[in-house]
This record gives structure tokens, sequence and C-alpha cells, in this order.
């Protein structure tokens, strides 16, 4: 006989209570706590013997790990963010906004998969998802589609159908027999998980699960969840905008500084290999308020245009506003031109952009966020073929970045002139065709930028 349990289980953390209450004694949210049945069944075996299940003791050493190879996927960006192809028996989550493109990026590299591959889906219809793969225009003799939410039934099928490798999309859709209450609630992700996690261990299948996110960002269920999976992938970018990006957050089997970047196209996902190229206008005009920044995005170098505008303000408090930039970072670097430079923009509205609709938060770009004002503000653009890489401190010196020799590298290749740093970095590299000038402040840097100002 099955014994009915019920808890009462936190909505926000996942944390569980024995009695509801209105705040949640763990992460202290308010009304979160939700009643959730569990009927206590024994554990199912998931189609496999006892045998498989049993688990042995072994010597670390007499552990066979290279029979195991990684699936390649025929999409170099994402081989490379996974640390070179999908481990067999990994777990990989993946979140995103709804509408970035996640269940795009996963059915592309399902349809070009040389294994067998079952994508599910929760969300979509099977006649929606063959419209999207004719889209995308990639006809497939290896891939499965199944419109179903209920674990037990999904798991029946892939024994049925034995796939090299799972799609669920997404993990929130999901329902398991075992717990009663509605799909997307934290213990019904969690349980749903964690049968996945059983079987793809047990049998060597690797699980792609799409995760949604919460509003600020983090994927939605029990942050258990994260640690339960292999790898957190995160697809991130500007709806609006074409360019994606693919962060991983974590990877028991690779490097978290890896990033795929991605551009939405009419036919699907396409990688970009040359960023710098695309993230840089090739404006021949001389246009005051622009200027270029060598950044580094997980270990990549890429050069991004910085766009100002500073105006007077028409208020009282003058605006501040920025995008793919923080704000704060901005407000303070503006104190720092006005005390340790001397330039005020205290009555002066602010607008700063960032082109490409990417978010960086690398501190190496301050000295063109600093430049690209300046030029605004004096109505004088900066000169062609000028580009900068370099942190500004509180007291108005330029700090060293890390990786000036591939900064310097890419600055080159992309044919820049000039990239100005700190007197402070230590280069290692010889370069030809691109002069590296060196200073030890913000004062001096933009007396010699802004000449007639002084
Ligand atoms: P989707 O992959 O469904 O996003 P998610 O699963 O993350 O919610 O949708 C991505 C968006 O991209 C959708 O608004 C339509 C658009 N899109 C294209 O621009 N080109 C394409 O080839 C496809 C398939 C979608
Ligand atoms: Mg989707």
């Amino acid at each position: 006989m099955s014994k009915v349990k019920s808890t009462f289980c936190c909505q926000s953390c996942g944390a569980q209570h024995s009695k509801w209450l209105g705040q949640c004694s763990s992460c202290k949210q308010w009304n979160t706590i939700v009643e959730e049945i569990i009927k206590k069944e024994s554990t199912p075996t998931l189609g496999l013997t006892k045998d498989q299940l049993s688990s042995k003791i072994q010597l670390i050493s007499d552990v066979d790990f290279n029979n195991d190879p990684r699936l390649s996927v025929s999409d170099e960006e994402f081989n490379r963010v996974l640390g070179g192809g999908i481990v067999p028996g990994s777990l990989i989550l993946i979140g995103g906004e709804p509408g970035i493109g996640k269940s795009t990026l996963l059915l592309q590299i399902s349809l070009k998969m040389k294994h067998k591959v079952l994508y599910v889906s929760g969300e979509e219809s099977q006649q929606q998802i063959s419209r999207r793969a004719n889209r995308i225009e990639n006809n497939s003799e290896n891939c499965y589609i199944l419109n179903e939410t209920n674990v037990e039934t999904i798991l029946t099928q892939i024994n049925n159908l034995k796939p090299d490798l799972l799609i669920i999309d997404s993990i929130q859709t999901l329902q398991t027999d075992i717990i009663d209450s509605s799909p997307g609630s934290v213990s019904q992700i969690k349980e749903s998980t964690s049968q996945f996690l059983k079987y793809s261990k047990k049998s060597n299948l690797p699980v792609f699960l799409v995760g949604h996110i919460t509003k600020d960002g983090g994927i939605a269920g029990p942050k258990v969840l994260e640690h339960m999976v292999d790898v957190v992938l995160q697809f991130e970018g500007d709806r609006n905008n074409l360019y994606r990006i693919l962060r991983v957050k974590k990877n028991r089997f690779g490097s978290t500084a890896e990033i795929g970047i991605y551009e939405m196209l009419n036919n699907g996902l396409r990688a970009v290999h040359n960023p710098s190229e695309l993230l840089i206008s090739n404006n021949k005009l001389d246009l005051s308020g622009n200027a270029i920044a060598s950044t580094i995005e997980g270990i990549r170098p890429i050069m991004i245009e910085i766009q100002a505008l500073v105006s007077s303000a028409v208020y009282g408090t003058p605006q501040r506003s920025t995008t793919g930039f923080n704000s704060k970072r901005l407000n303070m670097l503006l104190a720092v031109l006005e005390k340790r430079a001397g330039f005020k923009l205290g009555t002066k509205d602010v607008f700063l952009n960032i082109t490409g609709g990417i978010k960086i938060e690398d501190p190496a770009i301050d000295l063109a966020v600093v430049a690209a004002i300046l030029s605004s503000n004096f109505n004088i653009p900066l000169k062609k073929g000028v580009c900068f890489a370099a942190e500004i401190g509180l007291s108005g010196e330029l700090r060293p970045v890390p990786k000036i020799d591939q900064r310097i590298n890419e600055a080159e290749k992309l044919g820049f002139k000039t990239l100005i740093i700190s007197s402070q970095s230590k280069i290692n590299i010889k370069t030809q065709n691109i002069k590296v000038v060196e200073f030890p402040t913000i004062e001096s840097v933009l007396k010699i930028l802004f000449k007639e100002q002084d």
C-alpha cells in the first residue's frame, strides 16, 4: 500500500516545513509556502535490472573513463562551450529568458546530430516543432520528437527508442506520478530532475534540460537543481538584438570561462566566429562620442564599440542612462573625471550605449567609456585606429588589466594602429603593426586626447 504524505514546500527556495507558515523561515519570503502531496512509493527501478542498480566499490585508478568518448555536436561553438562535446551520462541544464532561442538552439543541435536523438517537448506540439525544424532547413534521419509531460511515460518511451541523446523542453512542464503537486512546483521540478539524473547516470544517456528563469535571472525552481546537474548553461542576450551569448555557469567536465556567440537569423542560429568585426561599425564618418575598447568575454578577446551622448540637462537633475554597462560604475567614472581630471559634467545628461546589445562587466573598458563621454562632450571625434584597454582607479590612476597580450593581438589583428593601456601593464609580446602607448593616470591620457580643451 502506498503511504500518502504531505509536506509544506517553499516555492522560492525549496525548503520543506512540517506546517504552513506565512513566511518561509529559510529564505524569509512571504506567501511562498504551498502544501504538496507526496505519494511515498518504492523507488521505481526505471526499467533497470537489480544488477545494474547495485553500486560497487572500485579503486580510482581502475576506473576506465576513456571508454566513453564525448558525443561531438556538429556545432563547433557549442562543442567548445561544453569543453569538447557532450559527456555521456551528463545532465545539462540550459536556462534563458523566454523567446531568447533555447528551443531553437537545442532543436538545431538535435537535427545536426549523427546519433539518435529524442526531443521531448511539453510546450509545443509535434507539428510546431516540425515547422520550426523546416524553418531551420535541416532534414534529419536521427531526430525523433515526442509531445509528453509525464516523466514515467517519457522514461518508458526512452526504454523503447534507446536514444543516444535526450532533450527535455522544459523541466517546468514535467510531472511525475510520485508527487501530486502541479507541474512547475518546486517538488515536481526537483523530483522530475532526480528521476532523469538516476536514469542518465545508470544508462549513460546524456540529457539536456531546458529551464525557465525567474524575474531576477535565476533558473526557476529550487537552487538544488543547479547542484544536481553537471553543467549549467545560460543563453542570454537582448531579444531585440541579433546576438546571443551562451555562457557556462557550471561545468564538471570543462572550463566555465568559455562562451559561444550566436546570431539569430531567419533560419535558425548561426555561430559567430569573428565577433569583433560585427560589433564594430565600419563607419567611415568621423563621429564624436564613439570609442573602441578591448574586452575579454570568457577567454576570448573582443573589440567593442562604446557610444556616449552628453548634452545639457533640461531639468534640474541630470539623467544618467546606460545600456549594457553598469550605471553605478558610470557614476563612479564621472566622479573620478571631475575630481581627478577637472572635467565637470554635473549639469549634463550622460547616455551610454554598448553596441550589439551585449552586457559588459569587464572594468577594462573604463578608459574607453571616459574617452567616449569626453569626445561627445567636446564634440571632438577620437582619432581613427585608436582603442583602449585600461581600468580607472578611484585616484584617477590607470590600472593594468588581465590578459593584455591577447587584447593587443586582437586589436592588431583588426587593424588598429594604437592601443592605450596603463603604464603598470606587463606585456610579454612583441608587436609590429600596432603601437602600444602607456599612461600612468587618466589626466595624462586625456590631456593628449583632448589637447585643445586644456
Ligand atoms: P524559441 O527558440 O522558442 O525561444 P525559447 O525556447 O528560448 O523561448 O524562440 C526564439 C525566437 O527566435 C522566436 O521569437 C522566433 C525567433 N526565431 C528566429 O528569429 N529565427 C528562427 O529561425 C527561429 C526558429 C526562431
Ligand atoms: Mg522554448
